[in-house]
């Protein structure tokens, strides 16, 4: 049975977030939340997909850009159905919208230690940026 890739809806939500949730790699906050995935998903039609096969979802990925640079987030294949090429098939996906939008670069966040990820992420021609540090602060709510 072939696997279908398409845009990610908020109606995949439940679906979507079972499968990070069973993804090591992947960790969850209130980033994640169905208004705030909503939200995203309505900022950046059509990037983010999943993948079925057979209806069964077996792949996911959150991709955005915000008109300079893109990102891709939460990329996930269901343990039973890795190493078929639907990872990779998925980033490509996004990296050709990306591309006929004319969004020259994209970003992606490993969590330290997924050193199965890196390994993938190599495989697609991504480079580590060493020279970069990323920092975060949160805003306080409703300000
Ligand atoms: C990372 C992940 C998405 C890869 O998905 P996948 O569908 O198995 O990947 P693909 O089959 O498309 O593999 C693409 C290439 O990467 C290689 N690859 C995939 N997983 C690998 C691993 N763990 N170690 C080494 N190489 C790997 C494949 O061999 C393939 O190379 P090839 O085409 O030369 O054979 C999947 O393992 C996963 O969901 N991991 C848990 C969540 C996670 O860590 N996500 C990444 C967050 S940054």
């Amino acid at each position: 049975m072939g696997v279908d890739i398409v845009s990610m809806t908020i109606q995949d939500y439940d679906e979507v977030t079972a499968l990070w949730k069973e993804s090591e790699g992947i960790q969850l906050s209130d980033a994640d939340s169905r208004v705030r995935i909503a939200h995203f998903l309505e900022r950046n039609p059509g990037l983010s997909l999943v993948a079925r096969e057979g209806g069964k979802l077996v792949g996911a990925v959150l991709c955005g850009h915000d008109g300079r640079r893109a990102y891709i987030d939460h990329l996930a294949v269901h343990s039973n159905y890795r190493r078929q090429g639907i990872g990779r098939t998925l980033v490509g996906r996004c990296m050709y919208a990306l591309m006929q939008m004319g969004i020259p670069k994209c970003h992606i966040l490993i969590t330290e230690g997924n050193e199965d990820a890196v390994s993938f992420w190599r495989k697609l021609g991504w480079a580590p940026r060493v020279e970069m540090l990323s920092m975060i602060r949160e805003l306080p709510e409703g300000a």
